[in-house]
């Protein structure tokens, strides 16, 4: 592994549990990072004072502003603008920082191609965590929709992948992934403590791998 330490920058929205357990691992070594700074596009998002605590810069990036900008415009169009805005400037304010890499933990909003595009010409990858395997369950409502379809019968497991964030939803090459079996009789609050439980482990799991990786390419480039 190299000595070097990658420099992250995190997204969230809401409690930072994902960050927090990327923080401890930086803490203890077993992820060889620093996180350099964590951006929510939450104002009351729980994983901001998780990062004040860990000495972290933050920063808010508020999309409703955004959507002031369009006055005129009807909603779709409004919310449609405001977006590629808003995704710019995101893509501004965290490459100011030059990062090696970018990890969406329980970030909340779908990237647009005025983040991504820039990230890619920077050669910043951009990872995700999703609640489901790949190819199933895409988009915000996975555990909802993975419960359902046990009590269903037509699955016995669901689980978690990291992968890397293309522009349709959920569907960028996976870098990890864990089946997760769905226990008869468990309540769906049991299942969903569960793969979170899981999901603290594979998130720094496919963090340290999406590393390694990024220093194989700079290495043959
Ligand atoms: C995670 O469970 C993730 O799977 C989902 O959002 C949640 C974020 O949790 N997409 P936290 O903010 O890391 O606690």
């Amino acid at each position: 592994m190299s000595e070097t330490k990658a420099k992250l920058t995190v997204l969230i929205s809401g409690s930072g549990s994902n960050l927090q357990a990327l923080i401890d691992a930086c803490a203890n070594g077993s992820l060889n990072a620093e996180i350099i700074r964590v951006v929510s596009n939450k104002k009351a998002a729980f994983g901001l004072e998780r990062a004040q605590k860990a000495h972290i810069p933050t920063a808010y990036h508020n999309l409703l502003e955004y959507k002031k900008r369009f006055p005129d415009a009807s909603e779709s169009k409004k919310f449609e603008h405001a977006r590629s805005e808003y995704d710019r400037d995101l893509a501004t304010l965290v490459l100011a920082d030059k990062p090696d890499l970018v990890v969406c933990a329980g970030w909340m909003h779908i990237l647009a191609p005025t983040f991504l595009e820039p990230l890619k010409e920077a050669a910043v990858p951009v990872i995700n965590l999703h609640p489901a395997l790949p190819g199933q369950f895409n988009g915000a409502h996975a555990i909802d929709e993975a419960y359902r379809a046990f009590q269903e019968g037509k699955i016995d497991h669901t689980g978690i992948m990291i992968h890397y964030v293309i522009l349709e939803v959920d569907m960028g090459e996976p870098i990890v992934t864990r089946e997760i079996p769905i226990r008869k009789g468990e309540s769906q609050d049991e299942l969903e403590q569960r793969i979170h439980e899981n999901e603290w482990q594979l998130i720094v799991q496919g963090t340290q791998k999406a590393i390694n990786t990024l220093w194989k390419s700079r290495q043959s480039a």
